[in-house]
């Protein structure tokens, strides 16, 4: 059976693994024989979206470019992995319309474990007030209400998060 478009959208807080699961699920998903495409916010906006900040608008804005080449992949039956905050429901919603074949992925860390892991050192920065409008800090996050998957990344592993993941595209018939 030929291989099947979907988007499995990560989304969640700065710090809560989005990249990680995604490296992981890349990887297996490449190695049983997938076209795979990865679209990280952290990098789209390096060239995409390199005009847009993190008002709400410009977020929206990121997420629709994003949500619009994944709609464009998925119809090409690729499978899409997105990693971006996507801190707001109603765009989430506007893009699982687009696209269709669509599993939402609530990667989840409470704040303080995120802020705790600080990879990046983003969240001293804002708390310094170096960086305006940080998600979680000073920028709000809607979590999923109802995500096909939720990964618990303060309790499971990232090997554990990412099978989760595989499990679901397979139960949906996305890995023939
Ligand atoms: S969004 O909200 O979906 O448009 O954001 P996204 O495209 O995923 O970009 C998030 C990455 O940008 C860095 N960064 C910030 N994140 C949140 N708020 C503010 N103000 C901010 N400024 C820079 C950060 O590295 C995010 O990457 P991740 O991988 O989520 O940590
Ligand atoms: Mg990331």
């Amino acid at each position: 059976m030929p291989q099947r478009g979907v988007t499995v959208w990560l989304t969640g807080l700065s710090g809560a693994g989005k990249t990680t699961i995604s490296r992981s699920l890349e990887q297996q998903l490449r190695c049983s024989g997938y076209k795979v495409q990865v679209l990280d916010g952290d990098i789209v906006r390096k060239n995409l979206c390199k005009e847009l900040g993190f008002s709400k608008e410009d977020r929206d804005e990121n997420i629709r470019r994003i949500g619009f080449v994944a709609h464009l992949l998925t119809k090409n039956d690729v499978i899409v992995i997105v990693c971006a905050i996507s801190p707001y429901y109603a765009i989430r919603q506007e893009v699982r319309q687009l696209i269709g074949n669509f599993i939402e992925v609530y990667v989840h860390a409470p704040l303080n474990v995120c802020e705790q892991r600080d990879v990046k050192g983003l969240y001293k920065k804002a708390r310094a007030g170096e960086i305006k409008n940080f998600t979680g800090i000073d920028d709000p996050y809607e979590p999923p209400l109802n995500p096909e998957v939720e990964c618990k990344t303060d309790s499971e592993s990232i090997v554990e998060s990412a099978n989760k993941v595989l499990a679901k595209l397979a139960d949906l018939g996305y890995l023939p």
